[in-house]
């Protein structure tokens, strides 16, 4: 099966900040992505706004031709700008205000009731809702319970632990996600993936829909340029 690339923009939008300008010009970044064979844009819009910021979203909605997804963590704020903006996927993750990067995924059983409540309203208005988890089956079957669509796998410990062991570093991904599949529960993955560790990610990762790639691929197109990274990546997934 094909697995959509979706590329995170943020690092482009990190890069904008840093000069005051519009230079790099996101929105032209987005199009130009889909153009080069991206088949989704991720933004993590943050309380801080060091990357994409809140008024960045409804332009990007209103461009973004294959599909948009927003994460970041639900606070009142962030869920006011999904409701508005309805990308066709929001991803729910647990990040600290000030954190550098997400690190971890939810609790789905103590986060039960809080996590059924922003699911339903981001569904009610037609919004495809994933929710970043780590691989443990309790964490997959509470997802389940909250009636996610999708899960997100947080890959960040997948990625370190490549370097020394793939096969260990793969396995509990392949049983969460084999479970995900029987269960019914639509599989994402995302955090620190890059050249070297994707295709072993979705090679044993069965029926990965997407993956969300942002650090990495912004690095390599550097070296690269952003065309013929994002064919690079495309070539891994299918
Ligand atoms: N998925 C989630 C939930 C994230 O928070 C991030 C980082 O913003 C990513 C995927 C992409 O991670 P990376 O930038 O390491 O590719």
């Amino acid at each position: 099966m094909n697995t959509k690339l979706s590329v995170n923009i943020n690092k482009v939008a990190l890069i904008r900040n840093s000069r005051g300008g519009n230079l790099p010009d996101i929105i032209q970044v987005a199009k130009d992505c889909e153009t080069f064979g991206a088949q989704g844009i991720t933004v993590h819009p943050r309380p801080d706004e060091r990357h994409i910021r809140y008024a960045d979203v409804p332009t990007l909605k209103k461009i973004v031709t294959t599909e948009f997804n927003i994460e970041g963590n639900p606070t009142p704020d962030f869920l006011k700008l999904v409701l508005d903006a309805r990308p066709h996927q929001c991803t729910l993750v647990p990040d600290a205000p000030g954190a550098l990067t997400s690190d971890q995924g939810w609790d789905t059983i103590k986060h039960k009731d809080f996590l059924t409540d922003i699911i339903s309203q981001l569904q009610e208005v037609g919004i495809r809702v994933s929710i970043f988890v780590d691989a443990a089956e309790r964490f997959v079957e509470g997802a389940k319970k909250v009636n996610a669509d999708r899960i997100e796998f947080y890959t960040g410990h997948y990625a370190h632990e490549f370097l020394s062991n793939p096969a260990k570093a793969v396995e509990a991904h392949a049983r969460c996600a084999k479970l995900a599949n029987e269960i019914g529960i639509g599989i994402n993955a995302g955090h620190d993936l890059n050249l070297q560790n994707l295709k072993y990610y979705k090679d044993h990762v069965p029926d990965l829909l997407e993956v969300s790639i942002g650090h990495a691929l912004i690095c390599d197109a550097l070296y690269y340029g952003l065309q013929n990274t994002i064919q690079l990546y495309l070539r891994q997934l299918n």
